[in-house]
């Protein structure tokens, strides 16, 4: 279960601010219950938790079965932004740091990254690693348009189509139910499809098959996570102050809208969360950062980055506040021994463990980020396993959608991104775009 502490915000703010904010949380909390806001065609997510069949599920697991026949050991998953930062989360976020080092026979297949970039070393340095192993793909892209995902693919299933007489089953794509080239293209192809449904956008899509089929080919339990994912879903349904994301929409906007705390920092201190960081940033970054307003997501990993981003966090322009990621207890226990010699002089630390020391320098840092300006905010868990990831997936999008509709935007839509696409499309000459080559060339 998530938790929301407000503590490391009360010297920032007054108890009658607050209430405003938790009163503007509140109204936002019937928007987005009653689904009486902008972009409520896209609420799909709010109820995938309690409503994900257990079938699909099974199909899910049906395609790792299957791969797993087939001695499949590397699976290339293709998609970008809400396309792939879920399902990389979680499979960052459960796995064994070392789990490619570790020698011993592997579970699963190993799942690796594609169409996130354009990086022609990436792409080049991937075929690498697929010439020399046993490979499937999954294609992932709603649109089934996007650029990125689209080239990627066009190599890998060249190459997959060159290497295995049964290319077509070890392809599988994630796309829209009816439209699309990538429909177009499965059922052409006869592929394996999941369907992303009309209602769910990309960076909401972790709990469909978007999240689900990936995180289960990297051997992952995501009954649990949907499970995690239900007990928020049931405790943020219910309306009050005590709500955790109610006070979570409050407090961020109150630091923004009254404080001018224009940059938000989740703050981990556990590598594992690196890419939660990364997921976290899409979601709020494309739900908010519209119609010339929104908090800036940044994301850092302590203590590493207390040794590079630490300074200006406690020191630099006091725009900005913390939001810290809290687990609560370790999975592993690692006890420091004693030294007779002592030359390092750690012998006061002999006996503790490894996580002591860590709980001790989040608590460090957070009074000192407090005497430098810095208000935190705490989002704790008790332990980073499939259960809390769920329910913290689903605590983030809930109460992104409560703060955007604080801030009186659409959470749903993301027309900014469209910009960049025009003109490369352009620069690309893309069929079609003809006048904006003209234009934009004479910029050039
Ligand atoms: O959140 C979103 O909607 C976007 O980040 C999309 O996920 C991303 O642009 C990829 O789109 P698509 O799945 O259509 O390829």
């Amino acid at each position: 279960m998530v938790k929301v502490n407000l503590g490391g915000c009360s010297s920032f703010v007054n108890d009658a601010d607050y209430k405003e904010y938790l009163a503007k949380a509140l109204d936002a909390f019937d928007v987005l219950e009653n689904e009486t806001g902008a972009g409520n065609d896209f609420l799909g997510w709010k109820h995938l938790p309690s409503e994900t069949p257990e079938s699909l599920i099974s199909e899910c697991e049906a395609v790792k079965d299957a791969w797993t026949a087939k001695g499949v050991d590397l699976v290339v998953v293709i998609g970008i932004g809400g396309s792939y930062l879920g399902a990389r989360c979680a499979i960052e976020a459960l796995s064994h740091n070392f789990a490619k080092q570790l020698a011993g026979k592997k579970e699963a297949p190993e799942v690796v990254f594609a169409g996130n970039n354009l990086s022609e070393e990436y792409l080049a340095e991937l075929m690498d690693l697929v010439a020399q192993r046993n490979v499937a793909t999954v294609v992932i892209s709603k649109s089934g348009t996007t650029t990125e995902p689209a080239v990627a693919f066009r190599i890998v299933k060249e190459y997959i189509e060159k290497t295995y007489s049964d290319a077509s089953e070890r392809i599988v794509a994630i796309t829209d139910a009816s439209k699309g080239a990538l429909k177009t293209l499965s059922t052409q192809e006869g592929y394996k499809t999941f369907v992303v449904p009309d209602n769910v956008g990309g960076r909401y899509s972790v709990l469909t098959p978007v999240g689900l089929l990936p995180i289960v080919l990297a051997g992952f339990d995501v009954r649990e996570m949907l499970a995690g994912a239900a007990e928020m879903e049931k405790a943020l349904a219910v309306k009050g102050g005590e709500n955790e994301a109610v006070k979570y929409a409050a407090m961020r906007n109150l630091l923004y809208s009254k404080l001018g705390k224009k940059i938000e920092v989740l703050v981990s201190y556990n590598p594992k969360f690196q890419y939660l960081g990364e997921w976290w940033k899409q979601l709020y970054g494309e739900s908010e950062g519209k119609d010339l307003k929104g908090i800036f997501p940044a994301s850092v990993n302590f203590t590493t980055d207390l040794h590079s981003m630490g300074q200006f966090i406690q020191d630099g322009d006091r725009v900005l506040f913390e939001t810290v990621v809290n687990v609560e207890k370790s999975n592993r226990t690692v006890i420091i021994g004693s030294d007779p010699q002592n030359l390092d002089q750690l012998n006061y630390l002999a006996g503790k463990n490894v996580e002591h020391c860590n709980a001790m320098a989040q608590l460090g840092t957070k009074l000192a980020h407090i005497d430098g300006g810095v208000p935190q905010i705490e989002v704790s868990i008790e332990r980073i396993d499939a259960f809390n990831l769920g329910g913290l997936f689903y605590f983030f999008e809930f109460a992104c959608g409560l703060s955007a509709y604080v801030l009186g935007i659409n959470p749903f839509n993301q027309p900014g991104v469209e910009a960049y696409k025009k003109n490369m499309f352009a620069l690309l000459e893309k069929p079609g775009y003809e006048e904006q080559t003209k234009a934009i060339k004479a910029r050039l």
